[in-house]
């Protein structure tokens, strides 16, 4: 019995979006995420759950980030690669980025979520 190719594509989109639930299989690496947002995030962005406001009042908390509906790997692949007002651009590379967003995603339901 083979797949479809198509049929194929469509599950590997599906399990892309629905993301896996082991961080142990994500692209990336949350504690190296970590330390490089320590390096190049932390003097604007609250990047740990327990900072609750950010250096930069302007600058979402990353658990808040993480919280947010809709904020995926993608979502934020394309935060991090556009321009956004008050937030210089990087020069990440993309494991960089990938560790980054790892970590970001890594602090869902850190228990900053109302009603968690
Ligand atoms: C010099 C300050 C500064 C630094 C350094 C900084 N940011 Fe930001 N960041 C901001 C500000 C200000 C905003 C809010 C921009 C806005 O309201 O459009 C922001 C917004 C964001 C957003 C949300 C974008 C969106 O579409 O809602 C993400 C994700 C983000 N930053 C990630 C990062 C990451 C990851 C790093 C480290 C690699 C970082 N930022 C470093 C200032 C900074």
């Amino acid at each position: 019995m083979t797949m479809k190719p198509s049929t194929l594509l469509t599950t590997l989109l599906l399990a892309a979006a629905i993301g896996p639930p082991l961080q142990a299989q994500q692209a990336g690496d949350p504690r190296q995420g970590l330390s490089l947002a320590r390096h190049v995030c932390y003097e604007c962005h609250a990047i740990q759950p327990q900072q609750l406001i950010s250096p930069n009042p302007r600058a979402p908390t990353f658990p808040q980030l993480a919280a947010t509906p809709g904020m995926t790997a993608a979502a934020l692949t394309v935060a991090l690669t556009t321009p956004h007002v008050g937030m210089p651009m990087f020069r990440l590379s993309s494991d960089q980025r990938e560790d980054i967003i790892a970590y970001i995603l890594s602090l869902r339901g850190s228990g900053t979520t109302p009603g968690r």
